[in-house]
């Protein structure tokens, strides 16, 4: 059976970011069940799932209260569209989500996945000043390794060439600002010397174009997929300002940073700024059903109603926008919020976190250690001094996943840039034996075949 599930799925699946010829004589690790951080395979051996599979479960796999919300939902309402209809837990969960998110914010739109909620908030935008009579505001501006999805319109404001460069000549043009990279600041200054220089592109490109601008999008705190570069939150408050002082929409993608990952619910909270658009997925269900929500304030809304004949409305929707079995998960993960008061947790678990990484950053191949909450990663580089990164033949990424395999954790570097996103449930206990199995992995530079620390 086993044998044959692995043979079926390498017969008829395409596996996403993923070179399946990795896999041609290699079985690929089949999950069989999973229960709090744990993820079981067929032979019963368990592995953490340290990355939260892809940044969205966050109180732990199959947790017992949102299974009983979906149960309940089971049995009224499996799915009616939202267009012409409505229903409770879409209403509810409106109702929540709005009054945990800064005032301004008072609308919301539903879609499905992280994507598809930025590409509301670009289409918004942009519809928002063709209708206020400034259809000059057309562009947009993106982060160097901001990463926003998949689709045409947000990989257009992707920053990662290497998921987007074969599709480089159909995407619309954007500006681009450099990346908020303290590890190898842009503006070659230091913790201590920064005056947020790396903010001056952006200043002279407002003075320049302002009056074109639509919109920025940018992740807030973390520039995620792009390398796990977290920046302070005093970047964040200036650059809300200075895009907001020129009247340019700000659009925050919280669709990894949301629901308590940081520290704190919102990422935006740790600057104190409100955007005109945010963007949430991943864990808002918990992590069990995919959905997708895109905020934004009554003068955006304002500007889209009225009379049919005037004909404004946003002509956007997806089939499952705000299925009720989502939003009645997503409802269950904030009752667990209720029920369980992580930030209590949290206040202990995140510097135990952060106290037990430090420990890498002895290493000789490790340049930097970075935490942000239950966030935590290591640039991997070959020479500390110089900050020599590992080549992409070299591949340390692959092998740290090989090897972590090995030890019981489910670890997905990007590139070579090795991290962990834990579940904001995942107790002292759990950080201890992840951190400890990932020294275990890291801390042996034999481990992995042709890497060598200069
Ligand atoms: C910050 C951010 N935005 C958007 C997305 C896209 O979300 P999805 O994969 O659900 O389309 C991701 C996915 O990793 C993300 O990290």
């Amino acid at each position: 059976m086993n044998d044959s599930l692995q043979a079926r799925d390498k017969k008829f699946l395409w596996h996403p970011y993923t070179q399946m010829e990795d896999y041609a004589q290699r079985d690929i690790l089949i999950i069989d069940r999973a229960e709090g951080l744990m993820l079981y395979d067929q032979q019963g051996k368990d592995y953490f799932d340290t990355i939260s599979s892809w940044w969205c479960i966050l109180h732990g796999h199959n947790h017992p209260t949102i299974k009983g919300f979906l149960r309940h939902q089971l049995d009224k309402l499996d799915h009616v569209l939202l267009a012409g209809a409505s229903h409770e837990a879409a209403i509810l969960l409106a109702e929540k989500l709005i009054s945990l998110t800064p005032e301004k914010l008072t609308r919301i739109f539903y879609s499905d996945n992280g994507s598809t909620a930025c590409e509301v908030a670009l289409k918004m935008s942009l519809q928002y000043w063709r209708h206020t009579g400034r259809p000059g505001r057309k562009r947009f501006i993106a982060l160097e390794r901001g990463y926003h999805g998949d689709t045409i319109g947000t990989m257009s404001l992707g920053g990662v060439p290497d998921f987007h460069k074969e599709f480089a000549e159909i995407l619309f043009q954007s500006f681009t600002i450099p990346s908020p990279y303290c590890y190898r600041c842009p503006a070659a200054q230091s913790p201590e010397s920064c005056r947020l220089e790396c903010l001056l592109p952006l200043r002279e490109l407002l003075e320049r174009e302002g009056e074109n601008i639509a919109a920025i999008i940018l992740e807030p705190l973390i520039q995620a997929a792009g390398g796990m570069r977290i920046y302070p939150a005093r970047y964040l408050q200036e650059l809300a300002e200075l895009v907001q002082g020129h009247g340019v929409h700000l659009i925050l993608d919280e669709v990894a940073t949301g629901f308590g990952r940081t520290g704190k619910m919102f990422a935006l909270e740790h600057a104190g700024i409100t955007p005109d658009f945010l963007c949430l997925s991943k864990a808002l269900t918990g992590g069990m059903l995919p959905m997708a929500a895109t905020l934004t304030t009554e003068e955006i809304y304002q500007a889209f109603y009225g009379p049919y004949r005037e004909n404004k409305t946003f002509y956007h929707g997806h089939t499952f926008t705000g299925n009720p079995l989502a939003a009645a998960a997503a409802l269950g993960s904030l009752q667990v919020f209720a029920e369980e008061q992580p930030f209590t947790r949290l206040g202990h678990t995140i510097p135990h976190l952060h106290g037990k990484m430090s420990r890498f950053g002895e290493l000789p191949w490790v340049g930097e250690v970075r935490c942000l909450g239950m966030i935590a990663a290591l640039e991997l580089v070959k020479n500390k001094q110089t900050k020599e990164p590992f080549s992409f033949a070299e591949r340390v990424g692959w092998k740290i996943y090989l090897k972590g395999l090995e030890q019981g954790l489910l670890l997905r570097p990007l590139s070579n840039i090795v991290y962990l996103w834990l579940p904001i449930s995942a107790t002292i206990k759990e950080i201890d034996e992840i951190t400890e199995r990932a020294w275990r992995v890291l801390g042996d530079a034999d481990n992995i075949s042709g890497w060598s620390a200069k």
